[in-house]
């Protein structure tokens, strides 16, 4: 199986080309949003695939967007980071660090302020905050503040020193969250980048701010270090497909090809998209001679047809990871998968072990006929 052989890519090497995708799991130890002991025996339960990529990663307080995720801009989180890095690698696993700044994707009383985005335009997505009556649970987004030259500034150089503090802890390479809606893809969509200046209007413009990111974090640790995650075919954070965004994309993947960064992720399918025509994989094949990552609901079989069609390098699977920390294994014997069980849901995010580190691996040691 093409899934199962080695990549190896500037200083990357790894085992398999089979990718843990990042995954929000909200348990990070409180107050400060801290990755624990609890995380880090989670992530080397997982340690065989041939890449981890962590859960979304705030760069700043003001990035958040979700309450009890992990950040990566207090001594206190990179201690907790280099513990989860110590195990995986121990496990002789590979781990990056999606670095994340939601924008307008979030609320004050997330926050700790005003959001922040390219303009002033609310996102017409609920995120998950605290309730007015105590408790957690999906509240409207707040009106974003537009940031000025000295905000992109400020906020370029806070994904510098996460990306340098992710190599402190011991990272392998970090991941920039273009996707999804949130900060950089704020400034790379039309409904949600209304500038006049240098970081708007034009699709040159648009992207600047996504390249200015990139090459930046890629100066400071290495382009090689440095993976980047894109969902053009997702309209998660908007209430329509932007008909730019595609051709945008594949500019600024033009543009950010002779950098050599580890990966390009194409996030394919969350909870709303629309199908990635295989004439745009073309394209994007033809224009970015890198490697291609791709996720969004493959199976081992589609993963590995995508991979035989030399449209992707490698595949990120995320809910098989939740419930199958052997997934690795299983795909190489054909053993049976523990399905997700959406009655666990709730264990999705936040909460304890229950659900996060006691799902089993397989005692089925051979293939079935
Ligand atoms: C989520 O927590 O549901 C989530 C977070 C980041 C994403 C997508 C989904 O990019």
């Amino acid at each position: 199986m093409l899934l199962l052989d080695s990549h190896h890519f500037g200083r990357l090497s790894l085992a398999n080309r089979i990718v843990m995708a990042p995954m929000t799991r909200s348990r990070a130890s409180q107050p400060g949003d801290i990755p624990n002991a609890l995380m880090a025996t989670y992530y080397a339960q997982r340690a065989s695939a041939g890449l981890i990529v962590t859960e979304g990663t705030p760069i700043s307080p003001v990035g958040r967007g979700y309450s009890l995720t992990p950040g990566i801009y207090t001594p206190e989180q990179v201690a907790g980071w280099s513990g989860v890095t110590q195990a995986v690698h121990e496990n002789h696993g590979k781990i990056f660090v999606q670095l994340w700044h939601v924008g307008r994707r979030s609320h004050e009383s997330i926050a700790g302020q005003t959001p922040v985005s390219a303009s002033s335009l609310k996102d017409p997505d609920k995120v998950y905050g605290p309730l007015p009556e105590g408790g957690f649970g999906m509240i409207e987004t707040g009106v974003p503040r537009a940031m000025t030259l000295q905000d992109i500034q400020e906020t370029i150089e806070e994904f510098v020193n996460a990306a340098a503090h992710a190599i402190s802890a011991g990272f392998d390479g970090v991941e920039l969250h273009g996707a999804h809606g949130y900060l950089i893809d704020q400034f790379m969509r039309v409904a949600s980048n209304q500038r006049n200046d240098a970081y708007g209007g034009s699709q040159h413009n648009r992207m600047r701010f996504l390249i200015e990111v990139t090459e930046a974090v890629a100066q400071r640790i290495g382009s090689d270090r440095v993976g980047l995650r894109v969902s053009p075919f997702v309209t998660e954070g908007y209430a329509q497909v932007d008909p730019e965004i595609g051709d945008l994309t594949l500019k600024a993947l033009e543009a950010l090809a002779p950098l050599k960064l580890a990966y390009v992720h194409f996030s394919e399918n969350i909870s709303r998209y629309v199908e990635m025509p295989w004439e745009y994989r073309a394209r994007a094949r033809r224009l970015y001679p890198n490697p291609i990552m791709v996720a969004g609901k493959y199976t081992a079989a589609s993963a590995e047809h995508m991979l035989r069609s030399g449209l992707a390098d490698l595949v990120a699977f995320g809910q098989p990871f939740i419930t199958n920390p052997d997934f690795v294994a299983r795909v190489a014997k054909g053993s049976p998968l523990t399905p997700v069980n959406y009655e666990a849901h709730s264990t999705f995010y936040g909460g304890g072990a229950e659900g996060y580190t006691d799902y089993p691996e397989a005692d089925v040691v051979t293939a079935p006929a």
